[in-house]
């Protein structure tokens, strides 16, 4: 089956080139950051303790996460915007070093694996959840270009943001990413690392077009 991952730091245009990729190949897509970030929505929401294991073991089995094309439901609401936010994402972030919050929801992740194929993003796509799959991507760009994203998307959904506090929390966030013992945010030995600084979303897809 056809099976594509792309890896890569906040910002570094992932979820973009996935989503666009997924559209040009019919694949099925995978957000696996969202799922870390509805777990983090989840766990706030029922003052569960990020360091409180048995708990977030035993509620994340009765969350029920739902996609369905771009829109995502947690216990049938949508929450598709609201986990967007940067204080969010460092929830996510924080939750994503625990060994059972990982564990639990690999055969989650894994289940995204239907046919046609399917176009994988997140930190770990290539390395732990998709080992197997022959077309790995890891896209990285620089903090300061990666904020500017982060500002424009956020903008455009109606948050009130300010770049220098996102240059300062993408920095915070890949740190922790990169340095946690499970999982951590590091290319597969062999994908094919893309610097998307200087590059238009159209020619990372081009690109790896050319490349699978
Ligand atoms: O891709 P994102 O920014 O939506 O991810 C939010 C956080 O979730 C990220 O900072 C770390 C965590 N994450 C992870 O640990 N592994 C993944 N495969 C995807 C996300």
């Amino acid at each position: 089956m056809n099976l594509i991952t792309i890896d890569g730091p906040a910002g570094s245009g992932k979820g973009t080139i996935a989503k666009q990729l997924s559209e040009v190949l019919k694949l099925n897509y995978l957000d696996s950051g969202a799922i870390y970030r509805i777990l983090g929505l989840h766990l706030i929401e029922n003052n569960i303790p990020i360091d409180n294991e048995d708990l977030i073991k035993k509620s994340i089995e009765k969350a029920n996460i739902q996609f369905s094309g771009h829109k995502i439901s947690l216990n049938n609401r949508d929450v598709t915007d609201e986990i967007r936010t940067e204080s969010i994402a460092k929830i996510a972030s924080l939750i994503a070093a625990n060994k059972t919050v990982r564990e639990s929801i690999l055969d989650l992740q894994r289940s995204f694996l239907k046919k046609p194929g399917l176009v994988a993003e997140g930190r770990d796509m290539g390395t732990v959840v998709f080992p197997e799959a022959k077309n790995k991507f890891f896209l990285t760009a620089s903090v300061q270009e990666r904020a500017d994203r982060r500002y424009k998307q956020l903008i455009s959904k109606g948050f009130d943001v300010s770049i220098l506090d996102l240059v300062v929390e993408i920095q915070e966030r890949d740190f922790r990413d990169i340095n946690r013992t499970i999982s951590p945010l590091v290319p597969a030995a062999n994908a094919v690392i893309i610097d998307t600084t200087k590059l238009s979303p159209s020619q990372v897809v081009e690109f790896i077009l050319g490349n699978i």
